[in-house]
């Protein structure tokens, strides 16, 4: 596996403003990243875990400028030796951030919302590629399509129905072969498996697996389920309150976690016959991204240890102990 970077992020900060009410006196603001220094390297799966709230999905919007993020920077490095070598996101111009868009997909958790229940499977996974300059007519778009279905586990004849004739697991190859249409060089997968039966999750990782080594993508795999994220995942990021707290190769992290956070995380994996997870996981108050006491500007470190000494259980006074 490649070491180089494809997407960086240096000092990403993102807060959302929360607008006023009626009996609000001003408005408040939602810190959901503070400060993510973030690397997804050619060729690897990385996944992010954290908490409800903690930040995943915001990180991953800001990826693709779903959301545009409030500080710091997000570089994409192609490495197709053309000029520039790194791009800034957010200051590309209409047709750079067409190619990144094409090169850098984002699959949605709920398949069902993401896919239009009007169209056919054939429209729905050729739509976008229309109007791309790599569109080189009709029939090469419906030979792709075949490709596609066959590489996810559908049939030639399922591109003639609709998505919403489909159950979630299938809903969820037709959005993969969608992502794979323009031939991107990252997937970025928000909880694609968290609203599939346990039965059905297991075959869509193992499809993500396949479809990484037949196309060679890079994949950043974000997920709550700490199992299925050390199962799939090379690397593993901890996101806390909107921080990295720890970062290392999946195997040490699973193995020697060294962060409180982390540490509480994995005891809280319930096991069969293992009894109930450990209470210490519930303990404390989670943060609150709007209230100041949880507020950027702020070390993770400072983050966690609020909520560790209200939970009376060891503090954390480094900052980053587990970053790679
Ligand atoms: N559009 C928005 N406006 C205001 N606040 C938002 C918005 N989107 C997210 N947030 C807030 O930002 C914080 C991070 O949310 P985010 O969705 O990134 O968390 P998450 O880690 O993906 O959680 P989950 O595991 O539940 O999906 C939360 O406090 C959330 O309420
Ligand atoms: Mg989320």
């Amino acid at each position: 596996m490649s070491q180089e970077a494809l997407i960086r992020t240096r000092e990403l900060a993102k807060r959302y403003k929360l607008v006023a009410g009626l009996f609000a006196s001003s408005s408040r603001w939602v810190w959901a990243l503070n400060g993510v220094d973030f690397e997804l390297r050619r060729g690897e799966t990385y996944g992010l875990v954290g908490e409800s709230g903690s930040g995943k999905t915001t990180l991953a919007r800001c990826l693709v400028q779903l959301a545009p993020h409030s500080s710091g920077s997000i570089e994409y490095l192609p490495g197709d030796g053309g000029q520039p070598e790194g791009w800034e996101v957010s200051r590309r111009s209409p047709e750079l951030l067409r190619r990144f868009r094409s090169e850098v997909k984002y699959i949605f958790q709920d398949p069902s919302s993401a896919l239009d229940p009007r169209m056919s499977v054939f429209r729905v996974l050729s739509i976008g590629f229309r109007y791309s300059p790599k569109y080189s007519g009709p029939s090469a778009l419906k030979a792709r399509a075949v490709e596609l279905m066959q590489a996810v586990g559908l049939r030639e004849s399922d591109l003639e129905r609709r998505p919403s004739e489909f159950s979630g697991g299938q809903r969820q190859r037709i959005s993969l072969a969608r992502a794979l249409f323009s031939n991107p060089s990252a997937l970025i997968c928000d909880e694609v498996v968290s609203a599939l039966d346990v039965s059905i999750q297991g075959q869509i990782l193992n499809l993500l697996v396949e479809l990484k080594r037949a196309y060679r993508l890079t994949i950043l795999f974000i997920a709550h389920d700490l199992t299925v994220v050390s199962y799939m995942a090379d690397r593993i990021g901890v996101l806390y309150g909107g921080s990295l707290m720890e970062e290392a190769a999946a195997s040490e992290i699973t193995h020697r976690p060294l962060h409180p956070y982390t540490q509480l995380l994995y005891r809280a994996i319930p096991r069969l016959g293992g009894g109930p997870p450990e209470r210490g996981v519930a303990a404390g108050t989670p943060f609150n991204p709007t209230r100041p006491r949880w507020a950027a500007p702020s070390s993770a470190a400072a983050r966690w240890s609020r909520r560790s000494a209200g939970a009376r259980s060891r503090r954390c006074g480094r900052s980053h102990p587990g970053t790679a």
